[in-house]
């Protein structure tokens, strides 16, 4: 017998999960949207972004911490909100809340889960963990559907298990179509559930000829019919801080902040929504510049090495959220994995920062980053 390897990056991950998967989850996980342009260039686009790194400072003491919400988080690492986690790991969304609040990180659970709000909320609180109950933080994100008061009790559910922000993904009026999954005729097993949507019979993820279930669920369920003017009846839900995900455009963070929200998540869905569309890290800069210091930016998208953190802080995000990685980490090791996948990336991130002259978060300044104008 051969010992496995163990990953020590998380393309290394990617690689192994490949062999924890069905293929219908694999290529539903590593799905982008048509060509799939903008998944490829959401890690090219960080290839583009050279360091300018500063030289004898001292950096033997380093600090990872980060104020998000006006909360002190250890690392500048949050889990994005990921649909189906069962598919990867028996335990799902359960084994990642377990090794986010281990580790300090904020998880984002989504609205299409395969774990129940209070369940994981129950599993981020386990006693047996170090950290205070304060350098966690669990937020809900929220799909609004068609039915305005299934919605309304998801959110309330929400916040009354304890999580403590909304946010709201605005990048999916319809699903993006992701060809593999067409193909796939993507639909989830038998005995997986939507586990927040159980009291109501139809919300299923059901066999579609020649469609994928999950864009058909879109489709029937979801309300493309959203704008601006819904954010105050949202946020009317709860008093949870509101934080939206899924700008790309610095006027409508500008507009999204006006409506109310505390924090910005610029993303593109992980290439799995409009194809084509900017990567990410490339949007940051004008968002943060249009917004300033009035909510806090944060950005996802192909987020994969320690100096890919670097490049999005000196581009001015307070923070970065991991998709797929989580998801790898989850499918090679349950909570053992996630854990490990976003300890990598923390020992990644400290490390640039040593070799870039940087001791804490706050010394990560632009002046550390430029970008090639060539491709
Ligand atoms: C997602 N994403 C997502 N976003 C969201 O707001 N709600 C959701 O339910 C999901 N579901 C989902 C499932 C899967 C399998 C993936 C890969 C992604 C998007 C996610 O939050 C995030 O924006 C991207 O995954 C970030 O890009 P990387 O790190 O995967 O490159
Ligand atoms: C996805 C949805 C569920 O990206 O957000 O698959």
């Amino acid at each position: 017998m051969t010992t496995p390897i163990k990953p020590i990056n998380l393309f290394e991950y990617e690689t192994l999960a490949k062999q924890h998967l069905s293929q219908m989850a694999l290529d539903y996980y590593a799905s982008g949207s048509w060509d799939e342009i903008t998944l490829r260039d959401n890690r090219a686009a960080f290839e583009r972004y050279k360091l300018c790194p500063r030289m004898l400072v001292d950096v033997s003491q380093r600090d990872l911490s980060t104020k998000i919400l006006g909360q002190t988080l250890p690392l500048p690492i949050l889990i994005a909100p990921m649909a189906f986690q069962c598919l990867a790991h028996p335990e799902g969304e359960i084994a990642t809340a377990k090794a986010a609040a281990k580790l300090g990180s904020t998880m984002i659970l989504s609205t299409l889960a395969t774990k129940s709000i209070e369940e994981v909320a129950s599993a981020s609180q386990n006693p047996n963990y170090q950290l205070p109950i304060t350098n966690y933080q669990l937020w809900f994100q929220l799909y609004v559907h068609r039915d305005r008061g299934l919605t309304k009790a998801l959110v309330e559910r929400a916040y009354k298990a304890g999580y403590q922000a909304l946010c709201l993904t605005v990048d999916a009026p319809v699903l993006g179509k992701r060809e593999r999954d067409t193909r796939n005729q993507f639909v989830l097993p038998p005995g997986m559930e939507l586990a927040n949507l159980t009291t109501v019979s139809d919300l299923e993820i059901t066999y579609k000829p020649g469609e994928s279930g999950l864009f058909a669920y879109f489709l029937e369920q979801l309300n493309p019919g959203l704008t601006w003017k819904d954010l105050e009846w949202v946020q009317s839900l709860s008093p949870l801080p509101l934080v939206v995900k899924g700008i790309l455009r610095g006027d409508d963070a500008v507009r999204a902040v006006e409506c109310g929200a505390k924090a910005i998540i610029v993303s593109n869905h992980g290439g799995r929504q409009l194809d084509s569309a900017i990567a990410s890290i490339d949007a940051l800069s004008q968002i943060v510049a249009a917004v300033g210091d009035k909510a806090d930016i944060l950005v996802d998208g192909g987020i994969r090495r320690g100096t890919d953190i670097l490049k999005a802080l000196a581009l001015g995000a307070k923070a970065v959220l991991l998709g797929r990685p989580i998801l790898w980490g989850l499918a090679v090791g349950g909570e053992a994995g996630v854990q490990h996948v976003i300890e990598l990336l923390r020992a990644e991130l400290d490390l640039a920062m040593a070799l870039s002259g940087c001791a804490k978060l706050q010394d990560i300044d632009s002046s550390l980053v430029i970008r090639l104008s060539i491709n």
